[in-house]
């Protein structure tokens, strides 16, 4: 391939990638966004392996390097349970750290890649090699963290050292000076110490960050290490020369950088105070230790033929899913007893929390692989206002989303966290198998409320006896 015709597919794939992130703003265009992504990323790899920077003998090693890779891709897409998606993302980030270091090793060593490099040019170089592991090195190790806490095998408690913000800054300042001392050294000897103790402080790094934040604040610190291995990818597309991968890291680091920023706003959480960790834990025990006041009275349990009358007598129903009708994959049900329900003309509607579930867009997903209709699910913004109007409000496996201790209660870990309003409903019923707490550990005044019900047991099952009794 001519290097203008690569030059032209990798502005065609640039293009699609834009309007691939476009689709997948909106979720009735998402599965065209993705169609483009594939697309664009199809014509990025034969671009790059048949255009003009691989020689004919590397062929072979690519395509078997793909095959190997691919599979492996195509087994974990396939086998991997949606719930478990963020810890496979945690993993596929470590992997594009891991690449953008090794590249940078790689470039440091061969003279090839350095050759014609003098005085700025050669400065530059060196710093594209310098920072790329640096950014590889940190988003391939706090990725590597992030995925042991997000599949449960480092406890989710934050990991808070005394002094730890002045050793992150000592890190930094002892990074900066051996990033002078690279630029200054003359051999690849000279320079190899000061790449080598930056690699160590860096991966360091990367685990203490993410060590020393709690198990409430990951779905942001995973996002924000995607917004990490985009601009890893990028640091390596500079070190590499090649266009492309620069743009791609760039979309990947900025739209990274703005989820970020989303999530934090839907959980109320300034970007800087995560960082700093300390937030959150994954016990599922209620947390007295964190000040929250302990809710307390009786709860007012129901079973699935008194929900169903409770439905059945309703003229607007709000649904507010969460993680466990994700767990109970009871998207299928939910969609049977919407449909039922809006037969026999009730204006059934979906409120979606930005953060409900595991990660985002969670619940949008489980609802459209349900063939729930777009246009009755709503952002919670969209119709919080709407709860007082409304005569059941159907919480389905969902807790810290709906918690009015968010609101009410200074104290509590959540506080200030935007929460769908359901007790604001005529009734509201929460359908989950205990008293047991959410993700944030925290309890929810809102199962002792008067106007609420707990329907308890396992979503798909209770959404079953539910729709039976429905039919009856
Ligand atoms: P949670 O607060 O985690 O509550 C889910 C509830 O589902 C639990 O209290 C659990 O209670 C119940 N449950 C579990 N399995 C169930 C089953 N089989 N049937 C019925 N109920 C079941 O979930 P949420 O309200 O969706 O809030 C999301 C939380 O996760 C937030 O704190 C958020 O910050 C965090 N988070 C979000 C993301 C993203 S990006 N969405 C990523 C990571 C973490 P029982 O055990 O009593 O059944």
């Amino acid at each position: 391939m001519s290097a203008s015709l690569a030059t032209v597919s990798y502005i065609g794939a640039t293009i699609l990638f834009i309007l691939s992130l476009g689709g997948l703003s909106n979720q009735e265009t998402s599965r065209r966004g993705n169609l483009y992504g594939m697309i664009g990323m199809a014509l990025a790899v034969a671009a790059t392996v048949f255009g003009p920077q691989v020689t004919m003998a590397g062929i072979p090693w690519i395509v078997g390097a793909m095959l190997v890779g691919g599979a492996i891709g195509l087994y974990a897409a396939r086998t991997v349970q949606m719930t478990q998606m963020p810890e496979l993302v945690a993993l596929m980030h470590s992997m594009v750290g891991l690449a953008a270091m090794l590249v940078g090793f790689a470039t440091f060593i061969d003279p090839e890649a350095s050759k014609g490099f003098v005085g700025a040019a050669k400065a530059i170089h060196e710093m594209e090699i310098y920072i790329g592991i640096l950014i590889g090195a940190v988003t391939f190790s706090g990725s590597i963290i992030a995925f042991g806490k997000l599949s449960g095998r480092i406890g989710g408690n934050p990991m808070l050292l005394p002094g730890r913000h002045w050793m992150n800054l000592a890190g930094l300042l002892v990074v900066i000076w051996f990033g002078r001392e690279f630029l200054a050294a003359h051999s690849i000897a000279e320079a190899q110490l000061p790449l080598i103790v930056m690699t160590v402080i860096a991966l360091l790094f990367g685990i203490h960050m993410v060590m020393a934040i709690g198990g409430a604040d990951m779905p942001v610190v995973v996002s924000m290490l995607n917004s990490y291995s985009g601009w890893a990818a990028a640091a390596t597309g500079f070190m590499l020369s090649n266009d492309l991968l620069i743009v791609t890291g760039a979309l990947v680091g900025s739209s990274g950088a703005i989820l970020s920023y989303i999530m934090c706003n839907a959980m109320n959480r300034s970007f800087i105070s995560v960082i700093a960790g300390g937030f959150g834990t994954t016990s599922a025990a209620p947390k007295p230790a964190g000040g929250a006041a302990q809710p307390a009275g009786e709860v007012v349990p129901v079973n699935a033929t008194e929900t169903a009358e409770l439905l059945r007598e309703a003229k607007s129903v709000i649904i507010v899913p969460g993680y466990g009708m994700a767990v109970a994959q009871a998207q299928h049900t939910v969609f049977e007893i919407t449909k039922h329900l809006r037969e026999k003309g009730v204006n059934v509607r979906f409120g979606i929390h930005p953060v409900a579930g595991r990660m985002p867009g969670h619940m949008n997903v489980l609802l459209a692989e349900a063939r729930v209709p777009y246009d009755i699910v709503f952002e919670m913004d969209e119709l919080n206002e709407d709860f007082p109007k409304t005569d059941v409000a159907m919480v389905i496996g969902a807790n810290d989303i709906v918690n009015p201790g968010a609101q009410d209660d200074p104290t509590s870990p959540i506080a200030g966290m935007p929460v769908l309003e359901v007790w604001k409903a005529k009734t509201s019923i929460v359908m989950k198998r205990s008293m047991a707490s959410g993700y944030a550990g925290v309890d929810n005044p809102l199962f002792y409320k008067d106007n609420n019900r707990m329907l308890f047991g396992d979503a798909k099952k209770m959404l079953d006896e539910v729709l039976t009794a429905l039919k009856a």
